[in-house]
């Protein structure tokens, strides 16, 4: 099968020759040297409570994985609220246990970030994950310098993201939406308690913050995002992997904002059951195309663009949409590109080449159809997509089945081996609204009778067969 298997997929696109190279450098495949490709990366965090630590973690994970990297979030304080603290998670609920006088506290914290980073490296060094993510304040030189030294040893790569800011309206707005539903103080206290309690930790950990410094260790790599990205300093980048970070966040931002998805109405391709080509709208694809413009003419987003694929079948789509939402069209967006089998039914590919029509089967995410493309092959073309949806504010996407895909499985978090088999139907409307932890996502259906849409609040589910 023309694909690249799994471990394949820790590797970015063009290193297998050095992948090959560095195969062969001592039995566990890394040499002395810290500065090879394959090295596993550990990515820690740093700053005072509420400074968007679990955000960024959370949300860098999400991007990791889509790409193909193996990563996993370290969560400290999920580890202090485990059966085996039990007695103490409810500390938690005290700002004292963050005193840095609280010896007996400092103990059980000490040991909660010890137990974190001996999985976290368990994970790396199994050939489990290719990067972890350590999700804690670490706001000490001592606490860095043990987990830069722990690094070391276990022959990892470490990187640090300090989350700097002193904007009281980021901060409060962190406080009020995300901190006072922390589980230190479900069920204990009301949300003004929780608040002032939150405060008060936040009090204590500044007693002992000691900021990132370049002079503090004379390897350390490290990205500083200041005010949630109005500004950055950037030390020692190493490797793809820190590359790819920085990269990506310095393209994110916190606004509210909503993404909206499409595929293009009906096609005559679609209505006959074969795949790809460029054929135009078919009637109902029309009156499709014609709802689609009434509804964001009611629906009002400030703002709003339009990208849209430059495959005839999405421009007539589009072609009715308010001129100041300036449609742009991306190649980017052009649907998955199934090569030899472009223009025929599923039915046909499996009496022509069943050996294809099974090899896909077997694996969709990696198959290539032959002169054509993988859903893994998609996802590498729709990064700079991505990227900029991050930096935008309200977008809709009209494009195709398996782009959207693609573009779902990024903001819905779902794993690559499920991304294939995302039910798109036609004439349908995602929305997405990102929140701190998650997407919030409503699926508009449209009854091409009587032009109603029926709203749903859901992801939208997997699929057994696929569609045309
Ligand atoms: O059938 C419509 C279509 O957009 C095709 O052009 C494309 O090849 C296919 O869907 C992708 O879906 P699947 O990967 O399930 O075959």
């Amino acid at each position: 099968m023309p694909s690249r298997t799994n471990s394949d997929m820790e590797i970015p696109p063009g290193l297998e020759t050095t992948k090959r190279k560095v195969a062969h450098s001592d039995e566990h495949g890394f040499s002395d040297d810290l500065d090879q490709v394959r090295v596993p990366n550990v990515i820690v965090m740093v700053g005072l409570p509420a400074r968007g630590k679990t955000y960024i973690s959370k949300k860098l994970c999400r991007y990791l994985k889509w790409t193909g990297f193996k990563t996993k979030v370290f969560n400290v304080g999920e580890y202090r609220r485990t059966d085996a603290n039990a007695a103490d998670a409810i500390h938690g609920a005290n700002a004292s246990f963050f005193s840095p006088d609280n010896a007996e506290a400092l103990k059980v914290r000490t040991e909660s970030a010890r137990r974190a980073m001996e999985d976290m490296a368990d994970y790396l060094n199994s050939g489990t994950g290719s990067v972890a993510i350590f999700d804690a304040t670490n706001t000490t030189k001592d606490r860095r310098s043990i987990i830069i030294d722990f690094c070391k040893k276990k022959r990892l790569r470490c990187f640090f993201i300090e989350s700097v800011c002193d904007d009281p309206a980021i901060i409060d707005s962190n406080v009020t939406d995300v901190k006072v539903n922390s589980p230190d103080y479900k069920g204990l206290m009301t949300a003004e308690q929780a608040k002032e309690d939150f405060m008060n930790r936040i009090e204590n950990y500044k007693r002992q913050y000691e900021p990132l410094e370049e002079s503090e260790h004379e390897s350390l790599s490290f990205i500083k995002v200041i005010n949630a990205g109005r500004s950055f300093k950037v030390h020692q980048v190493r490797g793809h992997v820190q590359s790819r970070v920085v990269y990506f966040l310095m393209n994110i931002h916190l606004l509210p904002r909503s993404i909206y998805l499409t595929r293009h109405g009906q096609s005559e391709y679609n209505a006959m059951g074969r795949l790809g080509g460029d054929s135009p709208l078919t009637e109902d694809g029309r009156k499709y195309a014609a709802a689609l413009a009434d509804f964001f003419e009611e629906e009002e987003v400030p703002g709003l663009r339009v990208w849209c694929s430059q495959k005839v079948r999405a421009a007539q789509t589009a072609q009715h949409l308010k001129p100041d939402f300036h449609t742009e069209y991306w190649k980017a967006l052009d649907e998955l590109d199934a090569g030899i089998c472009e223009g025929l039914t599923y039915e046909d590919i499996q009496q022509r080449y069943p050996k294809q029509a099974d090899d896909r089967a077997t694996d969709k995410y990696h198959y290539r159809y032959p002169s054509g493309e993988s859903y893994e092959d998609v996802v590498s073309r729709l990064e700079p997509v991505i990227m900029e949806l991050e930096r935008q504010a309200n977008v809709l996407v009209v494009s195709h089945q398996a782009v959207l895909r693609c573009v779902l499985a990024y903001f819905y978090d779902r794993p690559l081996s499920e991304l294939p088999y995302i039910d798109i139907p036609l004439h349908s409307l995602v929305k997405l609204t990102p929140r701190a932890y998650h997407c919030d996502s409503t699926i508009y259906a449209l009854d091409l009778d009587t032009q109603e849409w029926t709203e749903t609040s859901a992801q939208l589910p997997l699929c057994d067969s696929p569609r045309d």
